[in-house]
């Protein structure tokens, strides 16, 4: 039987894989990347059977840099560095994710989420005497335009503009606000609350300005809001610290739309469907850079692990892949695929494993701290069987010698609508803006003192921005995940029915917890 298999197939292979396939993803040539190798034509009883072992072997650091280098290339279309929501950045890597996992042969489905947002049209700032350039002014998201001619007013300073008391009196005027100690939508909220014309924030860091967004349920509420640098707020404060009156002019002409962007689900065609192994990872980067770590990484983790799963005979779990569509702006993607699941639907659903930015260069390894034995969690607590995921992730780094350190589930990543909606959840990341202590040093080396990812959110997160350790080294752990719960939900079910009839759990020795440096909670940024 095998060997008369070993002779048919490849010719099998070969007759099939000569058809041309259109590799071309929004005119770029991808060459051969989407013909399946030979083994893939292999029937199903000739194929070997899934180990975490030889899972784990076919993950190799070649197979998720051919996606990483893809995305780079769909980031540079028209030159915009990004694949942000509603770029055809963003729009390449659906093609391209989708056009992946259908030729291992998965169900594959697209499903369009609306979101809003606000594109810039123009911006202009007079303050006294001082006429602004456009090009040192950034308009935040989610605001509305100023009346024709511009908002016309004397302008206030108001501090960090984070208590309602820095406001008194500026009703009507035009407010100057430093960046830092609370959110931008906090200041926003407390700028409409008092009924201010505009918002100006100026960066507490020499350099750039920086913008962000406003509160997105009430875009048409939110005064117009600008960013101005650290040097331009210091400028403006001396004058009125002198004494003078400011008569300030500030025109922003915007047009806030609801755009389409796609979240691309993907599942083995075997397998039990009533207990799904999934795992995703965010498809979207900033506007501000081309995000081959955040998320390209986790998005070529998904799409490697999606392919070496298919050498494998059929496990007993069904696997579904996920990419999610704008995380950036709020994990509207995954939050609208979890809503739309029936009760029933989210029940088959086993666990849920999240990819955010795996190849951080100076990395730590976070696991989520799902038992919340570092006492940093925020949000609903993760449902029974969590930990269980939380302590297979361990024991795989454990038995290995390899060190992680725990990480918090905040609101800072997909996993939180899964969280949300009772559906068992874990994760590991490496590190966005955390800056690397001591003792993350003496776990994973790297830089003391500096940021995990130092060009996050930034043009430069693009391929010279992987750390190929930490890549690897968590692809493959999920690849144990995969291999060892798509045979065997059991001891993620068996925490739940101890925790449905009141029995304690075994408990862990507390995680040290490291902060990933995420500036979100919701994403709403400081
Ligand atoms: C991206 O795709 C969406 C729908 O899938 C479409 O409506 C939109 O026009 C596309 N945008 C670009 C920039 O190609
Ligand atoms: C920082 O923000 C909090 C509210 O988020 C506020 O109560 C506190 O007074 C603020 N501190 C300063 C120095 O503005
Ligand atoms: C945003 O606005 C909505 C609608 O006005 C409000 O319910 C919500 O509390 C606001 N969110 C924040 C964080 O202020
Ligand atoms: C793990 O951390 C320990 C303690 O800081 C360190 O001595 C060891 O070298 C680390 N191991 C690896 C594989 O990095």
């Amino acid at each position: 039987m095998r060997s008369v298999g070993l002779v048919l197939i490849p010719a099998l292979a070969a007759s099939v894989s000569a058809a041309p396939s259109d590799a071309k993803i929004a005119g770029i040539d991808l060459g051969k990347i989407f013909d399946p190798p030979s083994w893939w034509w292999l029937p199903d009883l000739l194929k070997p059977k899934l180990t975490a072992k030889a899972y784990e072997k076919a993950v190799t650091i070649e197979g998720l840099l051919q996606h990483s280098r893809a995305l780079s290339r769909f980031a540079a279309i028209d030159g915009k560095n990004t694949r942000s929501f509603g770029t055809p950045g963003y729009n390449a890597s659906v093609e391209y994710v989708e056009k992946w996992a259908k030729a291992y042969g998965y169900d594959v489905t697209r499903q369009t989420v609306l979101y809003p947002a606000t594109e810039h049209l123009s911006q202009a700032l007079t303050v006294g005497d001082k006429v602004f350039s456009p090009a040192d002014l950034r308009i935040f998201q989610f605001v509305p335009s100023t009346p024709d001619g511009g908002a016309k007013g004397l302008i206030y300073h108001v501090n960090q503009g984070c208590n309602p008391s820095d406001f008194e009196g500026t009703q009507g005027g035009i407010v100057l606000a430093r960046r830092g100690n609370c959110t931008f939508v906090e200041k926003g909220e407390l700028a409409k609350a008092t009924g201010v014309q505009g918002l100006i924030i100026y960066n507490d860091v020499p350099g750039q300005p920086l913008a962000s967004r406003l509160n997105i349920s009430s875009i048409e509420q939110n005064p117009p809001t600008l960013a101005i640098s650290f040097e331009a707020g210091r400028e403006i404060i001396a004058k009125l610290e002198a004494g003078q009156e400011l008569q300030t002019t500030l025109d922003i002409q915007v047009k806030n739309l609801v755009r389409p962007a796609d979240n691309v689900i993907a599942q083995t065609k075997w397998g039990d469907k009533n207990n799904v192994v999934m795992l995703g990872g965010h498809l979207d980067s900033v506007p501000a850079g081309p995000g081959i770590n955040d998320d390209g990484s986790g998005t070529a983790g998904v799409a490697e692990l999606l392919k070496q799963l298919a050498r494998f005979r059929k496990s007993k779990n069904a696997v579904r892949f996920a990419w999610w569509a704008t995380e950036e702006v709020g994990l509207i993607g995954s939050r609208y695929y979890v809503e739309q699941l029936s009760q029933a639907e989210k029940d088959k659903i086993a666990l849920y494993i999240n990819l955010d930015m795996i190849a951080s260069p100076n990395y730590i390894i976070g696991i989520h701290d799902a038992d919340n034995s570092g006492g940093q969690n925020s949000g609903v607590p993760a449902p029974a069987g969590s930990n269980t995921l939380e302590a297979l992730t361990q024991d795989y780094y454990n038995d290995r010698g390899l060190n992680w350190t725990g990480t918090a589930f905040t609101a800072g990543s997909d996993y939180r609508p899964f969280l949300d909606a009772g559906i068992v959840a874990g994760g590991i990341a490496t590190g966005a803006s955390g800056v690397k202590n001591q003792r993350e040093f003496d776990l994973f080396g790297g830089e003391l003192g500096e940021w995990h990812d130092k060009c996050y959110h930034q043009p430069c997160d693009t391929l010279d921005n992987l750390n190929h350790d930490a890549f690897i080294r968590i692809s493959r752990s999920v690849a144990y995940l995969i291999a060892t719960l798509s045979a065997d939900v059991s001891p993620i079910k068996n925490e739940a029915g101890l925790a449905a009839r009141g029995l304690p759990l075994s408990r862990r020795a507390p995680d040290e917890v490291s902060s990933l440096g995420k500036n979100c909670a919701d994403h709403p940024e400081l």
